[in-house]
C-alpha cells in the first residue's frame, strides 16, 4: 500500500540509503543518489549477481563496456526507428504522460478503491489495444474511463503520439561540419555493448557455444513519467546477460533461464508467494518470446527482471550495418548429418534485471515495522530483515560504556574483523538505542563489550530479527558472521 511505500522512501532518505538528487536545488526528477548505507548494499546486491553469473557458470564471461557507442550501434538495434513510446499530452496543464503510464497509474487507484476486477479489465484491453498500436483505441480508453490528468484534474486530451526515450548529447568539442552528425546517444540498455564485443570475447576467451557475455553498467532512458522512487528512473544501472545459443536450442535455453533467474531471486530467502510469472503478449521490437519476472511490491505486483529471447536480431543487424561476419563456427558433429554444425549466427537468451530495482524489491521486502509494547509500556521498532550478505554493515561493536577500558577491547576486536567484513563501531548513545539504529540500517549482529569481557574474553551477541541475545567467547565472532554471508 502507499502508506509503506511512503515509509520505505523517508526510511531510505533519513538513514543514508537513497538522497534526491542535487537536493539542494530541489532535486532532479526521477534521478536519485545512494548514500553511506545505499552504495553499500547496491554493491552488495551487484556483487551477489556478478559471482552468480560469472563465478558459478564456467560459461559465462562479464565485461565492462564503455557507455557512450558508435552511434550506428543503436541505429542496427532498433532503437532510433523502435524505441518509441506512446504519449498523450493534457492540454490544460501541458503535462505528458506515457499512455502506459497514466493507465496503469488509473488502475491502481481503481484497486484501491475496490475495484479490481474492472482494473484488470481495462489493463488486458490496454495491452491488447498497445499491440497493435492501436491509438485511436487507446485514447478512446482514456477518455471511456475518464483519466484525468493528475495536475490540472481535466480530462483534456491530445491524440497519442510517439516519443524515442534516448537522450542524446554532442560528441567532441568541434562543432559537426554541414551535413554531419556529432550526435551519441547515451545508452538505453547496456546490451549492445555485449553484442558489439561478441567476437572480440569469443575468440579472446576461447568460448564455445553456448556461453554468456555478463555485464553491469548505467543505462539512460527519458521517461515521460518518472514517478515510484527508484522503481522508473531516468539514470539506472541494468544488469544484463547475453546468452549465446545454437540456433534451434533457443527454446529450452529460454526455459533455463526463466527457472534460473527466479532460482537466484529465491535464494534471497524471498518468499516464492512474492513473486510471479508475466508473459508477454507485446513484444519488444527485437524479441521472439519474452517474460517478465514480477515482485509484489508496496506498489503491487510490477516487473523486476526481464528474460527475452532474441533470435539472431542484434548479431545480424550488427552484421548488416557493419558489414562483419559476426558468424560463428561451430566443431560440433551434428548427429543428423555426422558433420560439424559449422557456421552461423548464435541466438540470444537475455536476462536482464535493474540494480536499482532490484535494491526497491529488497528494501521492500526487508522494511518492518514492529510493535513491541508490553503491559508495562508502549514499543516499536523499525527493522530491516535484509538477507545477511546484501546488509551494508555486517558487524556493530559496541563497548557498554566509554571506559574502563571496554572501548579498547572492542577496538581490537573491529581491528581483527574489518577486513572480512564491513564493520561498525559505536559508543555513543544507550544500548538500546544503538542496537535499534543497527536493525534501522539492517545490520544482522551487534556485540556488546562489558565488564564480563574483561574476565572471560566473551561477549554478548544480539541478532537482529529475533533480538535473542547469547553469549559466546570473542574468538567466535569472526566466523559466526562468516557462517551467516558466504
Ligand atoms: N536489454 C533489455 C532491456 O533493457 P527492459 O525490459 O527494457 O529490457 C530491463 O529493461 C530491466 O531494466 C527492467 O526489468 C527493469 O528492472 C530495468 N529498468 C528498465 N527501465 C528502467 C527505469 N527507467 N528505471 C529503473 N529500472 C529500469
Amino acid at each position: 500500500d502507499s502508506n509503506r511505500f511512503q515509509a520505505i522512501i523517508s526510511h531510505c532518505k533519513e538513514y543514508g540509503f537513497i538522497f534526491p538528487s542535487s537536493e539542494i536545488y530541489d532535486g532532479l526528477q526521477a534521478v536519485y543518489d545512494y548514500g553511506q548505507m545505499g552504495s553499500e548494499l547496491k554493491k552488495n546486491i551487484r556483487d551477489y549477481w556478478w559471482k552468480s553469473m560469472t563465478q558459478l557458470h564456467d560459461n559465462i564471461v562479464g565485461i565492462d563496456a564503455a557507455i557512450f557507442m558508435h552511434p550506428t550501434t543503436w541505429k542496427a538495434s532498433g532503437h532510433v526507428d523502435n524505441f518509441n513510446d506512446p504519449m498523450i499530452d493534457n492540454k490544460d496543464s501541458k503535462k505528458r504522460y506515457r499512455v502506459d503510464h497514466l493507465i496503469e497509474a488509473h488502475a491502481d487507484k481503481m484497486v484501491a478503491d475496490g475495484r479490481k476486477d474492472e482494473a484488470q479489465g481495462m489493463l488486458d484491453e490496454m495491452e491488447r489495444l498497445d499491440a497493435k498500436n492501436d491509438f485511436a483505441g487507446l485514447k478512446k480508453l482514456i477518455t471511456d474511463h475518464n483519466i484525468t490528468c493528475s495536475i490540472s484534474g481535466t480530462a483534456n486530451w491530445t491524440d497519442i503520439r510517439q516519443f524515442n526515450l534516448m537522450f542524446s548529447t554532442e560528441f567532441g568539442s568541434v562543432a559537426a561540419e554541414e551535413g554531419e552528425d556529432n550526435t551519441v546517444y547515451l545508452r538505453p540498455e547496456t546490451a549492445q555493448g555485449i553484442f558489439v564485443n561478441f567476437l572480440n570475447v569469443q575468440k579472446t576467451g576461447r568460448m564455445k557455444v553456448p556461453f554468456g557475455i555478463a555485464q553491469i553498467g548505467k543505462a539512460f532512458r527519458n521517461e515521460i513519467v518518472a514517478r515510484q522512487f527508484v522503481f522508473r528512473m531516468r539514470e539506472f544501472e541494468q544488469m544484463e546477460m547475453q546468452f549465446f545459443v545454437r540456433p534451434g536450442t533457443e527454446g529450452e535455453w529460454y526455459k533455463y533461464w526463466k527457472e534460473a533467474r527466479l532460482q537466484w531471486h529465491l535464494s534471497l530467502g524471498i518468499s516464492p508467494e512474492s513473486y510471479r510469472y508475466h508473459d508477454h503478449v507485446k513484444l519488444a521490437h527485437y524479441a521472439k518470446e519474452a517474460c517478465d519476472i514480477e515482485f509484489n511490491f508496496p506498489i503491487g505486483f510490477k516487473e523486476v527482471e526481464g528474460i527475452h529471447s532474441r533470435g539472431d536480431f542484434d548479431l545480424s543487424q550488427h552484421e548488416k550495418f557493419s558489414k562483419k561476419k559476426m558468424q560463428y563456427f561451430d566443431n560440433d558433429i551434428d548427429p543428423a548429418t555426422g558433420k560439424p554444425f559449422g557456421n552461423y549466427i548464435p541466438y540470444v537468451i537475455e536476462t536482464s534485471i535493474g540494480l536499482d530495482r532490484m535494491f526497491l524489491l529488497i528494501m521492500s521486502h526487508a522494511y518492518e515495522e514492529q510493535d513491541l509494547s508490553t503491559a508495562e509500556k508502549a514499543d516499536s521498532r523499525v527493522v530491516l530483515k535484509l538477507p545477511a550478505k546484501l546488509s551494508p554493515i555486517k558487524l556493530a561493536v559496541l563497548p557498554l560504556t566509554k571506559k574502563d577500558g571496554l572501548p579498547e577491547i572492542a577496538k581490537s576486536i573491529m581491528d581483527e574483523c574489518k577486513s572480512h567484513f564491513k564493520s561498525f563501531y559505536e559508543e555513543k548513545d544507550s544500548i538500546g538505542k544503538r542496537y535499534r539504529r543497527m536493525d534501522a540500517l539492517g545490520t544482522p549482529f551487534c556485540i556488546t563489550v562489558d565488564h564480563q569481557t574483561k574476565e572471560d574474553n566473551t561477549v554478548t551477541v544480539r541478532h537482529r530479527d529475533s533480538m535473542e541475545q547469547e553469549r559466546i567467547p570473542i574468538s567466535e565472532i569472526r566466523n559466526l558472521v562468516l557462517k551467516a554471508i558466504e
